[in-house]
C-alpha cells in the first residue's frame, strides 16, 4: 500500500508525534491513523488471538481494527483520535510492533484454530504463565502505571434538556434545527469529533454543507457536544436518561424527548481476506483525500454503484491515482448477493497489505494488481441504543442489518424516542435530512407538551 500525503490539510499546524518509539510528522487535529498512513505506517493493529495484520478500515471508530495505546490510554481508535503535538502512541497486545509482531506465529502454529478459553486449564502449575501469554494474545491493551487514577469520579449531575439529538449526520443536524426552531432547548451529541456524518467525505454532498449547518445551529443556540458518544439509554420511573461518554468521562443527560440519528456501521464487503490492511470503507477513503490531504493508495479498486462510483472515481483521478478497476457493489457481496452478480470479487490477496484481487466475470478469472480496495456498501443501522430504549427493530435486507421500526413522524415503540436517517433503513442524504426534520418537529412537540404539563401540575400543587 503506497499511501502518501498529497497536500497539507487546511489550516492545521505541523506537529510531531511518536509511534512505537519513532517520530513522525503530523498535522494538529488530524486522525492519528491518517498521520501514520501518510508516513507509510499502514499496519496499525493486530487481530485478537491470531494476530493477523489490521489497518484502518471503517474510519468511524466502529470496527476496532486500529486500536492503539495513546498517551498511556489503551484501546483508542487511531482513526478517530486527533493528533496533538508530542502525542505518544504504541501498538498494543503485540510482541514487537503491529508491523512486526512475533505473536503472528499463532496464526500458522494453530491452522485449525485455537480455543484460548481452555488452554492449559488442566495444568495448575503452568496456568499463571499461560494466562499471561493468553492475556497478551487475546486481551485489549494495558493500563499504564501512570494512567490517571482519578477516573473514579463523583457522578455528575444530569443535564436536563427538552430534546436530545444523538448523531450529527444529515438527519441529526436537521432534527436539531427544527426542534430548536419550534422553541425547544436542544443538545446535539456526536461520537466523532465533528458533525457532518456522511457529508464529511464529500461523496454525497459538499462537506461545507455540514459546516454551514453546524454554524447555523450554534447561532440558533443549539448546544453541540462533539467527541460524545451515547453509550446507554435507560428509563427509571418514567424518566429517560442517556449516558454520554466524553473524553472527560460520563455525562448523564435527561431529555424530555430524544431523536436517535445514530447512523449505521459501514462494511468492507464479504469476500476472503476482506480484513487485510488497505481494504477500507468509501467514506473513510474519501475523507482521507478531501479533508486530510492523504491519498490512501496509488492503485485503487473501487467497489461501488453509481453515483457513488463516479464520485469516487473522480476523487481518485483528481488526487492523481486513477482507479485500476471499478466493480459493482455486488462484487464485494458476491456470496450473499441475490442472483448472479456481473462480476465477483473472489478474494483479496496480500501479506501485510492488499496486493491484488481476483475477479471473476463472464470472460473468466482475472488478477488485478492493486494497493487499495475501497468499498461503498449500504451501512447496517446502529440500532443498539434504540433497542435499549424499548424501540422495535426488524431485519432489513438491503443493508443486511436490523433497522428501527418508526412511524411516519419518526416515533418508535419507546415513548418520546424518535428515530431518523440510516437508523430506520438505507436512505439518501436528502431522505435522511427530510426524516430528521419530521422527527425533530415531533420530538419538540412531545418535549414542550411534557414541559407544559409539568408547569400545570406544579401550579396546581402550589395552589392546593
Ligand atoms: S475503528 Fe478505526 S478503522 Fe475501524
Amino acid at each position: 500500500m503506497t499511501a502518501r500525503r498529497i497536500r497539507p490539510p487546511k489550516q492545521r499546524r505541523e506537529i510531531t508525534i511518536e509511534h512505537d518509539g519513532k517520530r513522525y510528522p503530523a498535522y494538529e487535529g488530524e486522525p492519528l491513523a491518517a498521520a501514520l498512513m501518510a508516513s507509510g505506517v499502514t499496519v496499525l493493529g493486530r487481530s485478537s488471538k491470531y494476530h493477523r495484520p489490521r489497518g484502518a478500515s471503517c474510519g468511524t471508530g466502529d470496527c476496532g481494527n486500529c486500536l492503539v495505546q495513546v498517551d498511556g490510554m489503551p484501546n483508542r481508535c487511531a482513526c478517530t483520535t486527533p493528533c496533538h503535538d508530542e502525542m505518544v502512541s504504541e501498538s498494543q497486545n503485540v510482541i514487537g510492533s503491529a508491523e512486526n509482531d512475533l505473536l503472528a506465529m499463532t496464526d500458522w502454529m494453530f491452522p485449525r484454530g485455537l480455543d484460548h478459553h481452555e488452554m492449559f486449564t488442566g495444568l495448575p502449575l503452568v496456568q499463571p504463565v499461560a494466562q499471561r501469554i493468553i492475556r497478551k494474545l487475546s486481551g485489549l491493551g494495558v493500563l499504564a502505571r501512570t494512567a490517571d487514577s482519578s477516573a473514579e469520579r463523583e457522578p455528575r449531575p444530569p443535564t436536563i434538556v427538552d430534546v436530545l439529538v444523538v448523531g450529527a449526520g444529515a438527519s441529526g443536524l436537521a432534527a436539531a434545527e427544527v426542534a430548536r426552531e419550534a422553541g425547544a432547548e436542544v443538545l446535539l451529541v456526536e461520537a466523532l469529533n465533528e458533525p457532518g456524518g456522511r457529508r464529511l467525505g464529500g461523496l454525497h454532498c459538499s462537506p461545507s454543507d455540514a459546516k454551514t449547518a453546524t454554524r447555523k445551529l450554534l447561532e440558533m443556540g443549539v448546544d453541540i457536544w462533539p467527541d460524545s458518544g451515547a453509550v446507554q439509554i435507560d428509563r427509571t420511573q418514567g424518566v429517560l436518561e442517556v449516558l454520554i461518554l466524553r473524553p472527560e468521562g460520563l455525562f448523564p443527560v435527561r431529555p424530555r424527548a430524544t431523536v436517535l440519528c445514530c447512523g449505521g456501521y459501514v462494511s468492507t464487503g464479504v469476500f476472503p481476506n476482506n480484513d487485510l490492511p488497505g481494504i477500507m470503507a468509501a467514506e473513510w477513503a474519501a475523507r482521507l483525500i478531501t479533508k486530510w490531504g492523504m491519498l490512501p493508495g496509488e492503485r485503487p479498486v473501487i467497489c461501488a454503484d453509481e453515483p457513488i462510483a463516479k464520485a469516487l472515481r473522480e476523487l481518485f483521478v483528481k488526487a492523481g491515482a486513477p482507479p485500476v478497476r471499478v466493480l459493482p457493489i455486488s462484487a464485494a457481496y458476491a456470496d450473499v448477493w441475490p442472483g448472479n452478480p456481473p462480476e465477483k470479487l473472489v478474494t483479496a490477496l496480500g501479506g501485510k497489505h492488499v496486493e491484488r484481487v481476483i475477479v471473476e466475470n463472464a470472460a473468466g478469472t482475472e488478477v488485478v494488481d492493486c494497493d487499495l480496495v475501497v468499498v461503498a456498501s449500504p451501512p447496517a443501522p446502529a440500532f443498539e441504543l434504540a433497542l435499549d430504549a424499548g424501540a422495535h427493530v426488524a431485519y432489513e435486507e438491503q443493508s443486511g442489518g436490523f433497522a428501527v421500526r418508526a412511524g411516519p413522524e419518526g416515533g418508535t415503540a419507546a415513548e418520546n424516542v424518535f428515530a431518523a436517517g440510516t437508523l430506520v433503513g438505507p436512505c439518501t442524504v436528502e431522505e435522511a435530512h427530510a426524516g430528521g426534520r419530521t422527527a425533530g418537529e415531533a420530538a419538540a412537540t412531545a418535549a414542550l407538551t411534557l414541559l407544559q404539563e409539568s408547569y400545570h401540575s406544579r401550579e396546581n400543587r402550589d395552589a392546593s
